[in-house]
């Protein structure tokens, strides 16, 4: 299919894939390669629904004990240097054995859909867990359509707004559909609650302090007493906020290497940060689409998408 870049996008058993992000080349290594350890924590994320942020917040809220704020590597380094995605660094025996020599708990992010990861990991005898955040597909569209356009190399022709919604409405969208990426974490959260933590982008807006206590219990960190009286939950949220991260010189600008094929405007990952964005772009049409495409896919499950 055709679409959002200059490239094809695949369809490998149900998704939608990139060719060049070499996404399934990391797959079969993952399959092969990767080691899980029972520490092991994996930031789930389809894009465009919070990954930064998710990334920074699981960073400091694992590392707490061993950094100062006044020298916090989120600082200097921003999200995506800190927590690679795991799809895209495995991708020969070099890539494969530093990452083994990481010391644990380690820390990784992925885009790929729950039923595509290889048994090992999935497996509840692997012990790793999963950090899951899903938000509002109207949002997602909308984050995403103005990312690509950015993105974009100046030679291509623009993206209309409407041929991105027909194509995201279809599923065509990378590591998509969206609706069935969100679907299958949902229900590995709910048969292993111990190992998928489900989340929202919504609720983590509206009440981050619970949501963060939940991450840190989750990842097996849970905030002493002493630490919630010297408000470490607070400064962790502050630390990780869109504010402060997106005014800080290390994401505003220079490009961020996911493999040797990607690479981003670190800036393009910081645009507003805000639920309910859509307003401003989407038509009336477009979002009730979008919304009965919702409760079609949702019907039965037991899952809202958050306002
Ligand atoms: P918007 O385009 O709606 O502003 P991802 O990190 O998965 O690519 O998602 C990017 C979206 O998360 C963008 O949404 C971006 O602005 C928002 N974002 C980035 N950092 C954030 C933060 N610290 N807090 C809240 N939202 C953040």
């Amino acid at each position: 299919e055709k679409g959002w870049m200059v490239e094809h996008l695949l369809q490998y058993n149900g998704y939608w894939f990139s060719p060049s992000t070499s996404a399934l080349k990391g797959a079969i290594f993952l399959q092969h390669h990767f080691k899980p350890r029972p520490t092991d924590v994996l930031l789930a994320t389809s894009p465009k629904t919070g990954t930064t942020w998710l990334k920074a917040l699981i960073f400091a809220t694992m590392n707490r004990a061993n950094f100062e704020l006044s020298n916090h590597p989120l600082l200097t380094t921003g999200p995506h240097g800190l927590v690679p995605f795991f799809d895209f660094i495995f991708q020969d025996d070099d890539s494969i054995s530093s990452h083994r020599a990481l010391p644990s708990p380690r820390l990784f992010a992925t885009h790929f859909p729950y039923s595509l990861l290889p048994e090992i990991v999935t497996t509840s005898s692997s012990g790793c867990r999963f950090v899951y955040i899903c938000r509002n597909p109207k949002d997602v569209l909308v984050s995403k359509w103005l990312f690509m356009s950015k993105s974009r190399p100046k030679e291509l022709p623009n993206l209309s707004l409407e041929e991105a919604f027909e194509l995201f409405c279809r599923g065509v969208s990378h590591f998509g559909p969206y609706w069935d990426h969100v679907l299958g974490y949902w229900k590995a959260s709910l048969e292993s609650p111990n190992k998928v933590l489900f989340l929202k982008y919504e609720d983590m807006k509206n009440d981050p302090v619970v949501h963060v206590r939940r991450l840190a219990e989750f990842i097996g960190k849970p905030f002493s007493a002493e630490e919630e009286r010297n408000g470490a939950v607070e400064e962790i949220i502050r630390l990780c906020s869109f504010e402060n991260l997106s005014n800080l010189e290390v994401n505003k600008g220079g490009m961020q290497k996911f493999s040797p094929e990607i690479a981003v405007d670190k800036s393009n990952f910081f645009r507003k940060g805000q639920v309910g964005d859509w307003k401003n772009y989407l038509t009336e049409e477009m979002a009730k689409r979008i919304d009965q495409i919702s409760d079609e896919k949702l019907l039965g499950s037991g899952l809202r998408f958050g306002t």
